[in-house]
């Protein structure tokens, strides 16, 4: 009898142990570094696992906002997503959902680990490539595969997912999709899944600011700056920064100038200079299309000190997207000649140059956890079953994409035939 109570305790110390070494491992993973200066203040874990699921339900984000609501088109949802546990969920009984990606893994680690390693507070989930696998998975993600013989295998029992971050320019007719996807995963708002190339968070807890008294115009002794590779877009912008430069010293590196620059990733490089020498910069997209504000904003002008002059999304989208008060928005002036006497007296008076650098100090870009919003979502069974009846026309509505002004509706691009490559 004694020898089985013994036993007993052993194996509760052991359980417990295990527990502990469980909790350690899978609490302790450093955050990657290659994704900083990304911060990840809002930390979701804590280490008392049985607990864990109370606090998040206690958490301020509110989980019946987790779905995109055509009502609120500039609510991008992904802190309620990050912070998203269903109900349904129990981490040690819930069962694993595969993802099948169709188009390979890339960079991603296969199994469980990305998950994990993500901190996600759903990390029940697997990634896998095996085309074997494809058939069983709960999941399947398409990045680069809009057509083909695979279609016929639609299997109802599975979340389509589409992922896009080109514009409607560059992505191909989705027709074929029709009727097949779930979900979309694309730098669109609206999406289910909202991917931004960047996204600007501000402190929740004011008292994480730092004052900012920096003089931003400090030896900066050139005017505006463009690195542009793709001399061909569709909305004018090479034109418009030609005829800027009739007023304005601007500076063109990249294959639509004479100048060059190393890579932004290295040390001396293109970022540097930036920072040093210039005062602005022109961020214009390779396309002028809604919710379209890629990293050429956030990491190269906002990120380098320097002001960007944007082209792209329609300004509201801008406005609900970057710091406040971060950015010149070209349309706002009747012509390039306009835009360059307000950049001369920006040039000319520090103060109101500075302004636009207040934010400096409230926020940061933070890391998304695409992969665990992803998971969160795929546990939720109480959701209720959606897919894009025409997802061609969902992408390219009437008011997606403008060639020029978004001020003038004759602008906009309704037959689309025309544009695809
Ligand atoms: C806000 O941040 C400060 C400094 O980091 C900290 O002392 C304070 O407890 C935080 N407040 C809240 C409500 O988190
Ligand atoms: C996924 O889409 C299919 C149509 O392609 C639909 O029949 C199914 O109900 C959808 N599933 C969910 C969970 O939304
Ligand atoms: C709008 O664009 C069209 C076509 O380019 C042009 O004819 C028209 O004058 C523009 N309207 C305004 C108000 O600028």
């Amino acid at each position: 009898m004694r020898f089985y109570k013994k036993r007993f305790i052993l194996s509760l110390v052991f359980i417990g142990f295990c527990y502990v070494c469980y909790i350690a491992l899978i609490g302790n993973i450093p955050l990657n570094d290659l994704e900083m200066p990304r911060k990840h203040y809002d930390i979701l874990w804590t280490k008392k696992s049985e607990k864990l699921v109370l606090q998040f339900h206690q958490h301020s984000y509110d989980p019946s906002k987790v779905y995109s609501n055509p009502d609120d088109p500039y609510h991008d949802r992904i802190l309620e997503q990050m912070h998203f546990v269903p109900n349904s969920y129990d981490p040690f009984r819930s069962s694993e959902k595969i993802i099948y990606m169709f188009d390979g893994l890339g960079d991603l680690p296969s199994g469980r680990e990305k998950f994990v390693f993500d901190k996600c507070p759903v990390d029940n989930c697997v990634l896998t490539d095996d085309s074997i696998k494809m058939s069983d998975a709960d999941a399947v993600f398409f990045k680069d595969s809009y057509a083909g013989d695979f279609v016929k295998d639609r299997n109802p029992d599975q979340i389509w997912i589409l992922y896009m971050l080109e514009s409607p320019f560059h992505t191909p007719d989705l027709t074929t999709f029709n009727g097949l996807i779930n979900w979309t995963a694309t730098y669109r708002w609206d999406s289910t899944l909202t991917a931004p190339y960047e996204r600007f968070t501000l402190h929740k807890n004011i008292s994480m600011n730092k004052l900012n008294t920096r003089n931003y115009a400090n030896g900066k002794k050139k005017k505006v700056a463009w690195f542009v590779s793709n001399c061909g877009a569709m909305n004018q912008r090479l034109e418009y920064a030609k005829e800027l430069a009739k007023y304005i010293e601007v500076d063109i590196f990249g294959a639509c100038g004479e100048l060059q620059c190393n890579s932004f990733d290295e040390k001396n490089s293109c970022s540097k200079l930036l920072q040093r020498e210039y005062k602005f910069y022109l961020a214009f997209e390779n396309s002028n299309c809604r919710y379209y504000i890629t990293e050429k904003f956030f990491r190269n002008a906002l990120w380098n000190d320097v002001l960007p002059v944007v082209m792209g999304a329609p300004k509201v989208d801008y406005e609900h997207a970057a710091p406040p008060n971060s950015f010149i928005y070209a349309e706002d002036f009747e012509t390039p000649e306009h835009l360059a006497n307000y950049l001369h007296r920006l040039d000319q008076n520090d103060d109101e140059y500075n302004e636009y650098f207040k934010w400096k100090g409230t926020g940061d870009l933070i890391d998304t956890k695409f992969f665990c919003r992803l998971c969160s979502l795929l546990h939720d069974e109480s959701a209720t079953p959606r897919y894009y009846k025409d997802i061609e026309k969902w992408w390219r509505t009437p008011l997606t994409c403008t060639r020029d002004k978004w001020s003038n509706s004759s602008h906009y691009i309704t037959d689309w035939t025309a544009t695809f490559q």
